[in-house]
């Protein structure tokens, strides 16, 4: 188990200062060079060597010789702290504390915010794993000349925006605080996935309120989903609400995929719902509701 918050405490500023000098070498190496992180860092080289070693051994870095040259480069650990570093700095997390899970393209983390409020800190980690069933939502991030923390970046850029514009409009996403790099700081939901088929007081009117969501994205601020499913849906626990997560895949409504997004968005939680809580809500008609049609 990764104890990212241990990790984080082991730095010091002239730690971060090094991994902050590989991160704008970025810009243009894959592998930095030891003279340009010293010339970026300003640290004398004896020092960054000895920064350098310590973050090899926490796995921030990895290091590589290129023609004679001591060379260097971030993991996404390194990225991390570099996020992590911001949050602190910027007082939206006080402290962060043991992983909440490892998705497909995602870490996650528990973690507080100043006054005790329970959030999330949600690590981007595009290319890690494989690509299975995301591509076809993929479109906006295709390009194979944006490395992959690039992408990872872009991906939390556009969670960020996408759980801003649905909390503000009153859908049912959890508050987002921040985000920085490839990092998102969301508010915990105390609650049960759908996958596990929570016992619910009302099922049909949770289905409603799933398909409301969708439907003030959709026409209120124009995007689908794109990757609804039951693993994507938690839902509180005292409340019975519904709150969708997962948003960086998501795709404007005038975008050439996004009917067909949109429907099987809508299909895979009504079937959901229709199957395990025997509802009997037509695909029809929440389609049609998603949409704005026949009203
Ligand atoms: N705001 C939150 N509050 C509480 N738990 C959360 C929150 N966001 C995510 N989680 C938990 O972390 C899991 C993964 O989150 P998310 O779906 O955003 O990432 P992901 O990369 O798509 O993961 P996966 O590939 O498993 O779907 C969720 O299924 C849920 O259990
Ligand atoms: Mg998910």
């Amino acid at each position: 188990m990764v104890k990212i918050g241990l990790i984080y405490k082991q730095l010091t500023r002239r730690d971060l200062r090094v991994l902050e000098a590989i991160e704008k070498g970025h810009s243009k190496y894959e592998y930095v060079p030891l003279e340009i992180i010293e010339k970026y860092t300003r640290i004398p080289e004896q020092h960054v060597l000895l920064s350098l070693s310590k973050m090899y051994r926490l796995k921030l870095v990895k290091r590589k010789m290129i023609s004679g040259y001591k060379t260097f480069r971030l993991t996404y650990l390194g990225l991390d702290m570099l996020a992590l570093d911001y949050f602190v700095r910027k007082d939206v997390v006080e402290a962060i504390d043991d992983r909440l899970g490892v998705g497909k393209e995602s870490e996650l983390f528990k973690a507080l915010a100043p006054g005790g409020k329970k959030v999330t800190v949600k690590f981007l980690r595009i290319g890690r794993t494989s690509f299975r069933r995301t591509r076809i939502v993929r479109n906006w991030a295709q390009d194979p000349r944006i490395d992959w923390f690039k992408q990872a970046k872009i991906a939390a850029e556009r969670e960020f925006k996408a759980l801003k514009e649905l909390y503000e409009i009153g859908a049912n996403v959890p508050y987002v605080l921040a985000y920085n790099r490839h990092a998102v700081v969301i508010e915990y939901i105390e609650g049960i996935e759908l996958y596990r088929k929570p016992e619910l007081d009302n099922p049909e009117k949770v289905l409603w309120k799933i398909l409301d969501t969708l439907r003030k994205a959709y026409l209120e601020a124009g995007i689908v989903h794109g990757d609804l499913s039951e693993y994507n849906v938690l839902v509180s626990i005292d409340t019975n609400t519904p709150y969708i997560i997962d948003w960086p895949q998501y795709v404007y409504r005038d975008d050439p995929a996004a009917d067909k997004l949109l429907k099987r968005d809508v299909d895979y939680i009504v079937r959901f719902f229709n199957k395990n809580y025997r509802v009997g809500v037509s695909l029809d008609k929440a389609l049609k509701y998603v949409r704005g049609e026949n009203e």
